[in-house]
């Protein structure tokens, strides 16, 4: 009897953290189910008991051809949603690697498929460990292709003395806003204050600023093409200046709409449950809520899953959303609520009926639900993509890592937001408000949200940008890498 063909094989390792396994997630699906590669998909022992905690065994299960694994990663087993340090996960990833080199080589199902076996990943250690024992890789960029350019800057930066930083004065005296960087190829009229957070160190040993800075170079050298969660629409200078320096790229976004467009009307369960691989328990009744709310009367504040803000922040903010007059849907995460409440009783009276706090949302659904007029955000780039998909203007409120630069890039190249400052008092959310959601500023902010939705929409069409280049993306790299 012959044997039945080997079907192609994609291991997925992202970066542990909800804002890179869910595109990594959606990617994943949408290779499996249209193009015909099998997956596992890789989770570190932390992320592994939030699924299960948040949504059972059974989101867990896989299905013929798909299944996930987990690593571990020496988090502790606390039953606490703990919070979750940027810095601190960024520096624990080489710990990572033994356990990826353990998987690859001990299991039974990838050691018997590395011939046709590739890692898509966005963890420069676990690359690096692939190219050693010989499996091919390709990088899934899971931010934005500006916020990558914006880091291959940094030796650069370092080399003309404008970092690391000379004291933390210089974070508060306006240095950061007046230093205009106007040479990096396709991101025009830069400031310091629009590059990722990790120039904002004064060590000159900054462990997480020389990570950063050695994408550029890892990035040349490991993997054999590098993918964005993108569009060529919306970074098109960027990608093109990028090419010159990095093997082939493929701007494959949003992929929430591909996903939507792959699947058709027949799928819903589907489209769903491949959208997103949440690590937390969804609240699904804020979506009744909306439904009892006036189109695009809602503002919508989420700050994604790891800005923490103060409790002063927190405060300011209640205050300005309490007073700015408008409904809104504020997603307050549990690691983010104190064991004493932090939220004054007087503005929890004062906004009975009108505000609606919940611990987290189905946030792809909130942002296509007619109700919601505006995004407070942190930036994460998923938070962007999701609502630029779904042409809702922004309310943009950076916190850290790439954050800067994709505010900037919707603030200033795209027109679909505007920024408020780093510290906002309750009078300045309450204006920004106000201008998102009414007036000129904010019927301004529509129009060209209402455009790039049909933008996103187009590239992921048949023949739009998107689809071309996935198909691309399996025929040129990842059907011949096996
Ligand atoms: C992280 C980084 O912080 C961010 O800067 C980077 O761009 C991506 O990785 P995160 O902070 O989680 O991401 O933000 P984001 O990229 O916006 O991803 C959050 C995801 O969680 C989104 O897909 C969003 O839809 C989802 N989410 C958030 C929910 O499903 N429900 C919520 O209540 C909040």
């Amino acid at each position: 009897m012959a044997t039945p063909a080997k079907r192609p094989h994609l291991l997925f390792f992202p970066f542990p953290v909800q804002g890179h396994v869910t595109p990594a997630f959606q990617l994943a699906s949408l290779l499996h189910r249209f193009h015909g590669f099998d997956v596992t998909f890789v989770h570190t022992d932390y992320n592994r008991r939030r699924v299960l905690r948040a949504r059972g065994a059974d989101a867990l299960a896989g299905s013929p051809g798909f299944r996930f694994v987990a690593v571990p990663d020496g988090l502790p087993a606390s039953d606490e949603v703990a919070a979750q340090d940027m810095a601190a996960l960024l520096l624990s990833l080489p710990a990572l690697v033994p356990h990826f080199k353990e998987l690859v080589l001990s299991d039974e199902l990838l050691a018997a498929s590395t011939a046709s076996c590739c890692l898509v990943s966005d963890v420069v250690p676990v690359q690096r460990a692939a190219k050693e024992i010989g499996l091919p890789c390709v990088t899934f960029w899971t931010s934005s292709a500006n916020s990558f350019m914006a880091c291959c800057q940094f030796p650069q930066l370092a080399a003309k003395g404008l970092v690391p930083l000379k004291d933390t004065e210089q974070l508060k005296n306006g240095y950061l806003e007046s230093t205009v960087v106007d040479w990096v190829p396709g991101m025009p009229k830069m400031r310091l204050k629009d590059f990722p957070s990790f120039i904002r160190t004064t060590d000159p040993d900054d462990a997480i600023f020389a990570m950063a800075a050695s994408i550029a170079e890892s990035h040349r050298t490991v993997p054999s093409a590098v993918i964005f969660h993108t569009l060529d629409e919306l970074e098109s200078q960027v990608l093109r200046a990028m090419s010159a320096i990095l093997p082939p790229i493929y701007a494959i976004g949003p992929l929430p709409l591909l996903l939507r467009q792959a699947a058709g009307d027949d799928d819903p369960a589907f489209v769903d449950a491949s959208g997103s691989t949440s690590l937390s328990k969804e609240n699904r009744a804020c979506l009744d809520w909306l439904d009892g709310k006036r189109a695009k009367s809602v503002l919508f504040a989420s700050f994604g899953s790891i800005v923490k803000l103060t409790d002063e922040q927190l405060v300011e903010l209640a205050w300005g959303l309490a007073n700015s007059g408008h409904d809104f849907l504020w997603v307050i995460r549990s690691d983010q609520q104190q064991k004493q409440p932090v939220l004054p009783p007087e503005f929890l009276a004062e906004t009975e009926g009108r505000g609606c706090v919940t611990s987290w949302c189905p946030q792809q659904a909130v942002l296509r639900h007619g109700a919601v007029g505006a995004f407070l955000t942190h930036c994460g780039w998923n938070s962007m993509l999701e609502s630029l998909s779904a042409g809702v203007p922004l309310l943009c409120w950076p916190g850290g890592a790439d954050q800067q630069t994709n505010s900037w890039l919707a603030c200033t190249e795209w027109r679909l937001g505007v920024e408020i400052g780093e510290d906002p008092r309750r009078e300045e959310v309450e204006l920004a408000i106000r201008q998102v959601m009414g007036g000129d500023v904010g019927e301004q902010l529509r129009r060209s949200a209402t455009e790039w939705k049909e933008k996103a929409a187009l590239a992921t069409r048949p023949g739009g940008s998107s689809s071309v280049n996935l198909e691309r993306l399996v025929n040129e790299v990842l059907t011949p890498l096996m």
